[in-house]
């Protein structure tokens, strides 16, 4: 994205990635796009494959106690929603707009390092083809997740981490089934929570919160749909379609910000700098926030040499994480049962549940957080 962006301001990059453009493809993550997203998607002229397979949905379902309640987030937040398209398909979207522009685009490279962070000239270098490549840049975006190598080679003593580990995981599945609502359904239940989501007509997205060391060998697919069952069905005989699994893997959970996110002209963006437990499917739209603050940041410098914007880029991207970070630690905290958690907890999720369905502020709250708040 931040490669596209660029391109529009007329600015050079090269992208180096790790991975094989396959695996990028047909990596699984999350599907949910806010409202800012999916506009920027469409102003980059990335929207014609969203617009057709794209799923908005202007609603929520929040279910406890045997109950699915609705909460109308359009209609709460003046006609504001999300859109159901997988993070990879967005990805195999960007990849064949960098290859139109016929920018530098490297997959599969090895051994990439930053240098020379002191100067005005950082460099990266990297393995491609047997070789040794050297890149001259003005800057760097760490783009690279958080295992990253940018946010590591920053000097200690420059950076902060703040963290939360959560005690649990999520257990996911893809599987060939049509989507049995249309829209999607957070479920807390005794046994824990599940989440009910969907890639297309026919393919349905599940989770089950599980431990964080989960063995995903003890989950034969009769054990996953029993307990999605069990989970998800409600008191009005609503629960999943049943279908072919067709993929599925443990992600954990935790809540990460690197303060801050930026070291002289390396700049960090998207999971480099902060995760954020998938409960608010935040991840991706923090991201693509950051990257949008940053080419406009080096449209400026190019245009003007103004550095303003660069210097604002990391205190406005840490506002905007913070407050997704408060809004993902809130839903997982009101939504997921903790080994820690007394017959008391359990009774004031419950309240905090009823409180959310039911009062038209706790609502809007929700509402306006999930659909996500406009850039800038
Ligand atoms: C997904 O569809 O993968 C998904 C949806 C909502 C979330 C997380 C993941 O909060």
């Amino acid at each position: 994205m931040l490669g596209q962006l660029l391109h529009l301001h007329g600015i050079d990059s090269v992208i180096v990635e790790n991975r094989s453009q396959p695996y990028v493809i047909e990596r699984v993550r999350a599907g949910v796009l806010e409202q800012a997203t999916v506009d920027l998607l469409h102003e980059v002229g990335l929207g014609e494959r969203l617009a057709r397979e794209g799923m908005r949905h202007e609603g929520v379902y929040l279910a406890f106690n045997g109950t699915r309640h609705r909460i109308n987030m359009a209609e709460l937040t003046g006609g504001r929603a999300i859109t159901v398209y997988g993070q990879n398909e967005v990805v195999k979207d960007l990849i064949a707009a960098r290859v139109q522009t016929a920018r530098p685009l490297h997959f599969e490279v090895a051994g990439v390092s930053v240098r020379d962070l002191e100067g005005s000239h950082p460099a990266i270098e990297y393995t491609a083809g047997g070789e040794r490549h050297q890149i001259d840049c003005d800057f760097v975006a760490g783009c690279d997740g958080f295992h990253g190598v940018c946010r590591t080679t920053i000097p200690a003593g420059h950076l902060q981490l703040y963290e939360r580990t959560y005690p649990f995981a999520w257990l996911g599945i893809l599987a060939n089934a049509a989507p049995s609502s249309e829209e999607l359904v957070y479920s807390l239940h005794d046994n824990g929570f599940a989440l009910f989501s969907m890639r297309s007509a026919q393919v349905t997205r599940l989770y089950l919160q599980c431990a964080p060391d989960e063995d995903i060998h003890q989950w034969p697919d009769d054990r996953i749909w029993a307990e999605l069952k069990t989970r998800l069905r409600t008191d009005d005989g609503w629960g999943p379609n049943e279908g072919p699994i067709t993929q599925k893997a443990v992600t954990p959970m935790r809540s990460v910000v690197a303060e801050p996110m930026r070291y002289r002209r390396l700049f960090l963006a998207g999971d480099a700098a902060h995760i954020v437990p998938p409960t608010g499917a935040k991840g991706l739209n923090l991201a693509v926030a950051d990257v949008w603050r940053l080419s406009n940041a080096l449209a400026a410098y190019y245009g003007s040499r103004s550095e303003s914007l660069l210097d604002d880029y990391s205190d406005q991207g840490l506002r905007r994480t913070w407050r997704a970070q408060r809004f993902s630690w809130w839903m997982t905290s009101m939504l997921h049962k903790s080994a820690s958690d007394n017959p008391f907890d359990h009774k004031r999720q419950l309240a905090e549940l009823d409180y959310v369905v039911h009062s038209r502020a706790a609502m809007t709250s929700l509402a306006e957080n999930y659909v996500g708040v406009p850039l800038g």
